[in-house]
């Protein structure tokens, strides 16, 4: 029942699986799974947990630790504590004759700690933001040695250069979304649209693009972007974007012109979810059969985001009251879809429409607008 300590052959193995790994994932909370497992294997341990600092709320915290939950513990506290504020590593044989060990967790899950060892990591600059902490010892030898000392210690100087390079990119992509909803709202107070029309033209080309079969990922990135396919309309004046009634020739070129000022705004941004918002800006007006906006594109010269966003903004559109028109019965908006089949909008699309539609209506109704 005790597990036999590896020959280093097995522990180059973990190390370069693991490390390949680490190496290709993006997603925090992945890295942080995959460090705990790499840790645990290296040293035997039964449960292994990868500690960060929130600065914060001045805590401590890991979302993925063997067996339980995410656990928070205030700044300096416990044996991980000690080793973060003192930068040392803390090995030791039974933490109930440890003052330093807290208990708490102990108590609460009803697992019994005996030995731990403690690793803390820094990151590119040497500040320390983090730690390691394995518990139990599988071995006969039932505590952790020097020699796993050495191991974890090289498994945490591989983690904090990892793990800084994917904090920096989740705080990108955090800083990406919360810009891009925020365009969204400026582009929907400015054309006066009732809160929920950029909610549900997010929601509704999110069953869209999952009903085509889209990779999940890439419908969240549409769902995320599609509430920014009208920025462009923050440069039209309120007299023209909110005129009731029909528009002349001009003041329709002016509206139309919402898609390029739109791309213009967004298209200079290399990062992901920028560029794809720039795309639904610029291409949610083109219409299937070549007859759109701004460009003329035809078929899949369409972004499969515009194609998509087209339909669900259209939707929206008929199904609501504008200054301009009244709100569409459905019975007359199938009618429409139906007509602009291979038209307006992709059929594909419209089929995925039609199948969708119950789902469609739901969101409708869960996020109607309350005057
Ligand atoms: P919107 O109000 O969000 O409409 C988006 C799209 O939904 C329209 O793009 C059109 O494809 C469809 N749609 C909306 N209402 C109707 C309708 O009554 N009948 C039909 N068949 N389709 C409709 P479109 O036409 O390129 O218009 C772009 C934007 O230009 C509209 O966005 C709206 O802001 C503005 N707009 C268009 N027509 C008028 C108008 O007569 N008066 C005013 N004030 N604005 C208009
Ligand atoms: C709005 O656009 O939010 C008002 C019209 C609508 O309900 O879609
Ligand atoms: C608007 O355009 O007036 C909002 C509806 C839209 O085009 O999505
Ligand atoms: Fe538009
Ligand atoms: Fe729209």
């Amino acid at each position: 029942m005790f597990k036999e300590e590896l020959s280093p052959e097995q522990l180059l193995k973990i190390i370069f699986e693991y490390t390949a790994k680490i190496a290709s994932e993006t997603e925090l909370k992945r890295v942080l799974v995959l460090m705990a497992n790499m840790g645990r294997e290296m040293i035997l341990s039964d449960r292994c947990t990868v500690w960060l600092i929130d600065d914060v709320h001045s805590e401590l915290y890991t979302t993925v630790a063997h067996g339980v939950d995410e656990i928070r513990i205030p700044y300096g506290t416990g044996l991980v504590g000690s080793a973060i504020t003192t930068g040392e590593s803390i090995i030791i044989k039974d933490a109930y004759h440890d003052p330093r060990h807290n208990a708490d967790n102990d108590r609460k899950t009803g697992y019994h700690t005996k030995s731990i060892i403690t690793v803390p990591f820094r990151n590119n600059d040497g500040e320390i933001i983090g730690a390691y902490q394995a518990v139990n010892k599988l071995t006969e030898i039932d505590y952790f040695t020097e020699r796993d000392l050495e191991m974890l210690t090289l498994a945490a100087s591989y983690a904090g250069k990892s793990l800084e390079s994917v904090m920096l990119h989740q705080e990108i992509v955090d800083t990406q979304r919360e810009i891009i909803s925020t365009m969204g709202e400026i582009g929907e107070i400015r054309s006066k649209e009732t809160g929920n029309h950029v909610k549900r033209v997010a929601e509704y080309s999110y069953v869209l693009a999952l009903g085509l079969g889209m990779d999940p990922a890439e419908a969240e990135v549409l769902r995320t972007v599609s509430p920014m396919h009208d920025i462009g309309k923050v440069a039209i004046p309120d007299a023209v974007l909110n005129k009731p009634g029909k528009l002349t020739d001009e003041e329709y070129d002016l509206i139309k012109s919402h898609t390029q000022i739109g791309y213009q705004l967004l298209k200079g941004s290399k990062r992901k979810l920028l560029s794809a918002a720039a795309i639904v800006a610029e291409q949610h007006h083109e219409k299937w059969d070549g007859n759109g906006y701004p460009n003329g594109r035809k078929g899949e010269e369409i972004h499969i985001f515009g194609r998509i966003t087209a339909v669900a903004d259209v939707f929206d559109a008929l199904s609501a009251e504008r200054v301009y028109k009244a709100a569409w019965p459905l019975e007359r908006i199938e009618a429409l879809f139906r007509e602009e089949r291979g038209r307006h909008f992709d059929p594909k699309v419209v089929d995925v429409f039609f199948r969708e539609l119950p789902k469609l209506l739901e969101i409708r109704d869960r996020l109607t607008d309350v005057e």
